[in-house]
């Protein structure tokens, strides 16, 4: 199915941009993933435009993990997306009690031999647009790692996302209490801890794809402790910013 057909089905559903969705669709073609991980789903927006690039590259496995208590919040849900694609086939959903961490240590469990002590990893591409918490996604960080094969990527959305900035609409994000949180917690950009703090220096990864513009960040996972390199991508087109700039200053 092509990018064209999924957007002009889902296009007004949240949560990925056109921008985001068509990076995703086009290093599905390229790379051909044969399983992806997702770990937050909402509409299953994104799950959408992979599930369809799994088809376009003839086949492949998506895994989708949310919280069993939103299940009947996203309206459309990801099975009503999925149903009206056509693409249900390709896309196996877990609906957690505590969240994305439990399924990742049942996962890590069944993949695990436990006379060598060795966890067989299994997906070549892992999306992780959950809470953007440090307690629970630098965890999933170390966790995702086990399941992930050498030259597979990991994905960030929401790399510059704080407390503080959506502090002004509700008190508590994914069940995280704001109250609970000291001033620093509020402000610092929790992914963008992860990712220079834990992904970056970790001997494992090694070529960063960082779009802050778009609010995304990769990173390939490479033999250890070879040569890292930091790319700095932008999303957007010039006119993309010039039409922007204009909107501001009309706005005024
Ligand atoms: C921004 S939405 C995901 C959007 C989706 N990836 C897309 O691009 O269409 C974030 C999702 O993460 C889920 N979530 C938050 N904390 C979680 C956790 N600890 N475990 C599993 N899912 C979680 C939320 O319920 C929500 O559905």
């Amino acid at each position: 199915m092509t990018f064209n057909q999924v957007y002009q089905s889902i296009k007004d559903v949240p949560y990925i941009s056109k921008t985001n969705a068509k990076s995703l669709y086009d290093f599905i073609l390229k790379h051909k993933p044969k399983h992806i991980l997702e770990l937050g789903i909402a509409h299953g927006t994104a799950s959408c435009y992979m599930a369809a690039a799994l088809e376009e590259i003839g086949g492949g496995k998506l895994t989708c993990v949310d919280l069993i208590d939103v299940k009947d919040v996203f309206k459309p849900s990801i099975e009503e997306q999925l149903a009206a694609l056509g693409l249900q086939k390709h896309v196996d959903i877990y609906r957690m009690k505590s969240g994305y961490n439990w399924f990742l240590h049942n996962d890590i469990k069944a993949s695990s031999n436990n006379e060598t002590h060795i966890c067989q990893p299994k997906y070549d591409l892992i999306i992780i647009d959950g809470p953007k918490n440090w307690t629970i996604d630098s965890s999933s960080f170390f966790l995702c790692d086990k399941l992930l094969n050498e030259n597979g990527w990991i994905i960030w959305d929401d790399y510059k996302w704080t407390y503080s900035r959506a502090d002004l609409r509700k008190e508590a994000t994914d069940g995280i209490s704001h109250r609970s949180l000291s001033d620093e917690e509020l402000t610092t950009p929790h992914i963008k801890a992860i990712f220079e703090l834990l992904v970056m220096q970790h001997p494992n990864y090694g070529n960063f794809i960082i779009q802050e513009d778009s609010d995304w960040v990769w990173a390939k996972k490479i033999k250890p402790n070879s040569t890292k390199k930091i790319t700095y991508k932008q999303s957007h087109t010039i006119s993309y910013y010039i039409i922007q700039k204009i909107r501001k200053l009309i706005r005024k």
